[in-house]
């Protein structure tokens, strides 16, 4: 193998490595999905937040959860509401974002789940 061929590869590991192979974090890649996508209607006056009074504007609102408790299981994004809702998995009629055809893109879903699997942390 000559050195150009190896830089070669080395080149392509890094540009194919996914932005969240490091830490994922809240404030730059998780709470911008969350504005984009949830926050119309998981802030005060919004009909998701009137039905589960979920608000979804900051961390501390994403960690308090529902009126019924909390989305969240730091570590374990299987049994986390918070990922389930957005998969799908709890019911075809609670898939999030609400009514959205589709749902959110497998690249968002993946981020979110990588946050609370490295612990949910305000970072
Ligand atoms: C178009 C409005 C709308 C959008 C956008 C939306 N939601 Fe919701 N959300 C709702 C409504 C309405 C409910 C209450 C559903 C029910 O209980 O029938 C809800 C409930 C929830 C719940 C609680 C589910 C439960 O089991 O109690 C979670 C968690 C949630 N949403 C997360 C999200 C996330 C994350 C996003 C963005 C990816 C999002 N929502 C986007 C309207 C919305």
């Amino acid at each position: 193998m000559n050195i150009v061929t190896l830089l070669g590869g080395i080149l392509t590991v890094v540009i194919a490595m996914p932005s969240w192979a490091g830490e994922v974090s809240f404030k730059s890649d998780v709470q911008p999905i969350l504005n984009d996508y949830c926050i119309s209607c998981h802030q005060p006056s919004g009909k998701g937040y009137e039905k589960s009074g979920l608000d979804l504007r900051s961390y501390a609102g994403v960690m308090k959860g529902t009126r019924f408790g909390s989305i969240i299981k730091p570590g374990d994004s299987f049994t986390s509401i918070f990922i389930q809702v957005v998969e799908g998995r709890v019911h075809p009629s609670i898939k999030m974002p609400y009514g959205m055809n589709g749902g959110l893109a497998k690249d968002k879903i993946a981020l979110m789940k990588h946050w609370v699997q490295q612990g949910a942390k305000d970072n």
